[in-house]
């Protein structure tokens, strides 16, 4: 979508979303002298190294060397492309993103119309729940449900009348091809001939919910039958589309983003209308899965909002497996997992309903870790007292454990899991390490990990490589031992060569270490960081010249700290010696002095 959004209009919404104040919406951004600085939201710091340059409309980070304009920054922190940062940006400033008409293919892949479509339909299904005689027995169930009008207005449910043609009626007279309702997922083709259209309404006589993706866009419905579920599913689900994978969508995180990434934490429940009463609550970071298996792109989708998810499941076997499976999608994807157990028979609608929500927060607070709600299950399942039920309960946990990242969260586990399991630390860990040795065949040498070097270093050669012309400059204040990193030594020095024409590296490389030559290709690949930066590549230069420098001279003072110390304990040490050793001379010398004494009285 990034080439239909004319350029005009992006250059109006760069011009009316400023940097700083953007920035400043997501980061605390302080002013240290003429510079605005924040903690780096893209690596782990303790200081600022993250800069937002007001003039020049461009943030950048000297720890790790991100770094770009407002769109950039949006892209990276939302982890969206560029047409959504764009769109982001457009709401932000209250400019309308229109998309271009034209360009359907006819096979539903057009998306922006897509988009259209589905918000179209939404508000169409909400005003058939809020108005005319025909939404009144969903308007009657939604009271039912305790649901008011208000919370349909703001979660957009709305009312598929009892007809096979709704939609099919509305969209001929707008003009839009049922060929699209169908892409949408939203009419399904009859095979029976007789039929005098083709098409048939998917969502007939439900209420419906609006699934909409993290940025807000609708991009599928949720149906749920009114009343009991006898002869029909309770639920008619939006079918796969061009817009609806969903694996990928998670309900109401649109509206809880904000708060996940406030609290780092989000809570996750299955259902619709469970989430929309915890919200309703002030639950404010509550999602939900909409009862399909959690998968590694939900994960993801929540990794980059949150630290750690409270898992909310029924009390019941099947929950209980759920919340197990989901953990271990969730901690694979570096996220710690509490899990919430309901009381039985309920669930967080009901639940908040009945003994209102300081019960449902209770719940929350009796979260235990995955590890002891495993060990809990476990216990239940098995006679943990038994050798084979404690072998195969040692089995799982040590699956658990060994599939979080992070070794210092792994030994506190280990610890724990001990401690629960009551058998030795020491046991366990012997088995850990026999359980989590690879197969023979697993481990491919391309998955090895790869060195880090040091961004700064690289950001340098890349942009030598880039800029040749850069050369004197870089030659002038810099030398190949001002770098920490061999390898980035070698390829400086091999840059620097005078006669270093474009290609002569690779010839140049020839022999040198692998590793050498790894990260020469990828330096050489790397993108036009510095024109991405809008900087001037000089300027750029200059300031990694000067973080290197930098950077040198505190590990000169950090080793120079270390000799002072070796050298005073050196000294301590001689001098202790020496103390020591004049003691006995004294002592030897008073001996003496008394023999000596004693040979004077007897003279
Ligand atoms: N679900 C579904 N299809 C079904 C049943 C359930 O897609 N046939 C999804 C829905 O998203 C639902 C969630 O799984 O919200 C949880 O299902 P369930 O616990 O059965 O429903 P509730 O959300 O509790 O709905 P209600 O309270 O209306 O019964
Ligand atoms: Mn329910």
């Amino acid at each position: 979508m990034a080439n239909i959004i004319p350029k005009n209009l992006l250059e109006e919404i760069r011009a009316r979303n400023d940097i700083a104040d953007v920035v400043g919406g997501y980061l605390q951004l302080k002013h240290v002298g003429s510079a605005l600085k924040a903690l780096c939201p893209f690596h782990k710091e303790k200081t600022p190294s993250f800069h937002v340059n007001p003039q020049r409309q461009i943030f950048h980070c000297f720890g790790c060397g991100e770094g770009g304009d407002v769109f950039k920054f949006v892209m990276k922190y939302e982890n969206v492309d560029f047409a959504a940062a764009a769109r982001l940006l457009a709401e932000r400033c209250g400019l309308r993103l229109e998309y271009a008409e034209g360009g359907e293919r006819g096979d539903g892949t057009d998306k922006p119309r897509l988009y259209k479509l589905h918000e179209e339909v939404a508000l169409l299904y909400h005003s058939f729940l809020t108005e005319g005689p025909q939404g009144a027995p969903a308007r009657d169930y939604l009271a039912q449900r305790e649901l008011d009008l208000e919370t349909a207005r703001e979660f957009l449910i709305g009312y598929a009348p009892e007809r096979w043609d709704t939609l099919l009626l509305w969209a001929a007279k707008k003009k839009i091809a049922p060929q699209l309702l169908e892409a949408a997922g939203l009419v399904l083709k009859s095979d029976r001939a007789e039929n005098r259209s083709p098409y048939y309404d998917r969502f007939r006589h439900r209420l419906m919910f609006a699934i909409r993706d993290e940025l807000g866009r609708v991009v599928a419905f949720s149906g749920r039958v009114m009343g009991a579920a006898e002869q029909t599913a309770k639920y008619v689900n939006s079918p796969e589309t061009a817009l609806f994978r969903k694996g990928r969508v998670l309900y109401a995180l649109d509206k809880a983003r904000r708060s996940i990434l406030d609290a780092r934490v989000a809570i996750l429940c299955e259902g619709q209308i469970d989430c929309i009463r915890c919200q309703r609550a002030g639950f404010s970071n509550v999602v939900a899965s909409q009862g399909t298996a959690l998968t590694e792109e939900h994960a993801r989708l929540l990794r980059r909002y949150a630290d750690s998810i409270t898992l909310v499941l029924d009390a019941d076997a099947a929950g209980e497996d759920a919340a197990l499976r989901a953990a271990e999608v969730l901690q694979a994807e570096g996220l710690s997992i509490r899990i919430a157990s309901l009381p039985p028979g309920h669930d967080p609608d009901s639940l908040i309903r009945q003994e209102g929500p300081a019960a449902f927060q209770r719940v929350l607070d009796q979260a235990q870790s995955a590890l002891e709600f495993q060990i809990g299950v476990l216990r239940q399942r098995d006679d943990l007292a038994s050798e084979a039920g404690l072998a195969r309960a040692t089995r799982a946990v040590l699956g658990t454990i060994a599939r979080t990242p992070g070794a210092v969260q792994r030994e506190q586990l280990l610890r724990r899991a001990a401690a629960l399991l009551r058998i030795s630390e020491q046991a366990l860990r012997q088995d850990l390490v026999r359980q989590s040795r690879p197969p023979a065949r697993a481990a491919p040498a391309a998955t090895a990990p790869q060195p880090r070097h040091a961004v700064e270093e690289v950001a340098l050669l890349e942009a030598l490589v880039q800029h040749p012309e850069l050369r004197d400059l870089i030659r002038q204040y810099l030398a190949p031992h001002h770098l920490s990193d061999p390898v980035c030594q070698t390829l400086l020095g091999l840059l620097l060569e005078p006669e270093a024409a474009p290609g002569a590296l690779n010839v140049a490389l020839h022999g040198a270490s692998e590793e050498c030559q790894r990260l020469a290709a990828q330096v050489q690949m790397a993108p036009q960081r510095l024109r991405d930066v809008e900087a001037p590549p000089l300027q750029a230069a200059q300031d990694l010249i000067l973080v290197i420098r930098r950077k040198g001279l505190e590990r000169r003072r950090v080793a120079a700290h270390q000799e002072l110390e070796r050298a005073t304990g050196h000294l301590r040490e001689r001098l202790r010696a020496e103390c020591n050793q004049l003691t006995v001379d004294i002592k030897r010398l008073e001996r003496k002095w008394d023999d000596d004494a004693k040979l004077i009285l007897e003279l």
